[in-house]
């Protein structure tokens, strides 16, 4: 990972090869003002007399979000670049500050468009103290995501490509403020789990089948120093694992069902008894849609089937170094849905672990069979509560689009499930689980169908929801968010997300393990 620092220097005499600073908008009613530089910057408006802002106002900058506007500084100060980025416009006396993603995008945008420099330096707007830990949380990770970038699998270096920023430094009033330095070690650790989750989506699926998705998934956690237990295909047989192995055994590659353990350490005292925590992930690796086989448009896609497994994983990863006062268990199913002799086919009836009877109805729908076992398994563990995310519905994408994951479950834990995403920028939204759209799945064969059939596509999110609520442990407050369009950006790079997986929700998940250490 990039590696990170807080100066006090004064950014104006910084040896480095870029100095980032914010820019506000101002609307142009008021008079022509043209935008305005943000606190952070103003030993480097000093070198230039006061006329900065006018002259990237004279290049085109606006101040708009995410807007990058880079000037030679010919000596005027220590660094040759002065990047200048959109911030919005002035924040007013009730917002308190610059929205905590809209600096997390900006400095992501800014680092990003300075790839190929070595050594940049940040001087946004981040005010001291206390107060300054959310926007220096957003400024760190803004900044070492604009670094990230697949390593890919190009057999000659590309001609005109950049490499990413290769240090950056943070200006502060006080680099040795101590919630300073404890914000921006918190953000190494959360964004290198953000890069991992990443990493592991973009890998070609013919790479990252389940035995070796498993197999770094636990040498990634035992370095960490989680507990960590492997159950092949063989084990799953005997542990009757009936939906992962109905999905799983179609592909030559078998199925995996990989469970971590986080717990704190209780030599240090406090609370006497602390709050477990079941997470789940999707582990599809890759997902033809079985004998309900998908189009060939965009089923390269599918190879990001496996962003919730990724992304619960490296959030246990984190958890290792985080250490918050929580007990948390990870089981996360991983199979590839293929299309052969021993593939599961429509109107089989599995039996899934815990005995429920599945009457299937599409082979496509195949993450909700792997994910009924996982959640059934990690209730006997009787957890305080019980969070589940996958790429499980194109429903959820018609009705919330590309950015914002669909949210169902327990409405407690919902509403702090959409909390955290609303601090951290990974929005989630709840979303009802209907009666009739549960009693559309009665089976006539079996104890329920994987799919509502009257409905065909109609509640398609909730069908998934719905489904899955039927192997939640009685009394365990649950939450199920369907991750299927915010886990992988298929256009150009924007603010801190690159092309391909953006490693959500790796971010709302430990900032809602921070939340649930801090108040149970
Ligand atoms: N992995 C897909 C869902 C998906 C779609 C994820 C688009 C990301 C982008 C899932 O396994 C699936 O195929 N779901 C079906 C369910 C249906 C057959 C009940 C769907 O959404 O069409
Ligand atoms: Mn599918
Ligand atoms: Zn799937």
């Amino acid at each position: 990972m990039t590696p990170i620092s807080l100066s006090d220097t004064d950014p104006a005499e910084l040896a480095v090869d870029a100095i980032v600073v914010g820019l506000h908008a101002t609307d142009g009613d008021s008079g022509g003002a043209g935008p305005l530089l943000a606190p952070g910057a103003e030993s480097v408006a000093a070198a230039f007399e006061g006329q900065l802002a006018r002259t990237f106002a004279q290049l085109g900058a606006t101040g708009a979000p995410g807007e990058v506007t880079k000037l030679a500084s010919l000596g005027t100060i220590s660094a040759p670049v002065i990047a200048a980025v959109g911030l919005g416009p002035v924040p007013t006396d009730d917002e308190g500050g610059v929205a905590p993603d809209t600096l997390r995008k900006a400095a992501a945008s800014a680092v990003r468009s300075l790839a190929g420099l070595t050594k940049v330096a940040l001087a946004m707007p981040a005010p001291d103290g206390d107060e300054a830990a959310p926007a220096l949380r957003a400024i760190a990770e803004g900044a070492l995501l604009g670094t990230y970038r697949f390593a890919g699998y190009k057999t000659k270096p590309q001609a005109g490509r950049r490499d990413p920023v290769k240090a950056i430094s943070l200006h502060v009033a006080d680099a040795a403020d101590k919630t300073a330095k404890a914000e921006l070690k918190r953000a190494a650790v959360v964004t290198a789990a953000v890069a991992r989750t990443r990493d592991w989506i973009n890998t070609a699926p013919n790479d990252l089948r389940p035995p070796r998705f498993a197999d770094e998934v636990a040498k990634a956690a035992r370095d960490a120093g989680l507990d960590v237990e492997v159950l092949d295909e063989k084990a799953l047989r005997k542990g009757g694992y009936g939906g992962i192995l109905a999905v799983g055994m179609g592909s030559e590659a078998p199925p995996r069902l990989v469970r971590l353990a986080y717990h704190p350490s209780s030599a240090k005292g406090g609370r006497s008894r602390v709050a477990s925590v079941a997470l789940i992930g999707k582990g599809i690796t890759f997902d033809t849609g079985g004998y309900a086989v998908k189009p060939a448009q965009g089923m390269w896609e599918m190879k990001s089937d496996m962003s919730g497994a990724a992304a619960v994983a490296s959030t246990m990863i984190a958890l290792a170094t985080l250490k918050p006062k929580v007990s948390v268990t990870a089981y996360i199913p991983m199979a590839e849905n293929m299309i052969s002799g021993t593939a599961y086919r429509p109107g089989d009836v599995v039996t899934m672990y815990g005995g429920k009877r599945v009457e299937v109805l599409n082979t496509d729908a195949e993450g909700r069979m792997i994910l009924a076992d996982a959640i059934a398994r990690a209730g006997e563990d009787s957890p305080d509560y019980l969070v589940e995310t996958s790429t499980l519905t194109g429903g959820q994408v018609i009705a919330l689009g590309k950015r914002i994951a669909g949210l169902m479950g327990d409405a407690d834990l919902c509403e702090r499930v959409r909390a955290a995403g609303e601090r951290v920028g990974e929005p989630a939204w709840p979303m009802p689980l209907p009666d009739d759209v549960r009693k559309g799945m009665d089976s006539d064969v079996a104890d329920i169908s994987q799919v509502n059939a009257a409905m065909d596509r109609a509640g398609h999110m909730l069908q998934g929801g719905a489904f899955l609520r039927e192997f939640v442990a009685d009394g365990v407050p649950w939450a199920h968010i369907d991750i299927a369009g915010p886990s992988y950006h298929s256009g150009e790079p924007t603010g801190y997300w690159a092309k391909g997986g953006t490693g959500v929700p790796v971010r709302l998940l430990l900032d809602l393990i921070d939340d649930i250490a801090a108040n149970g």
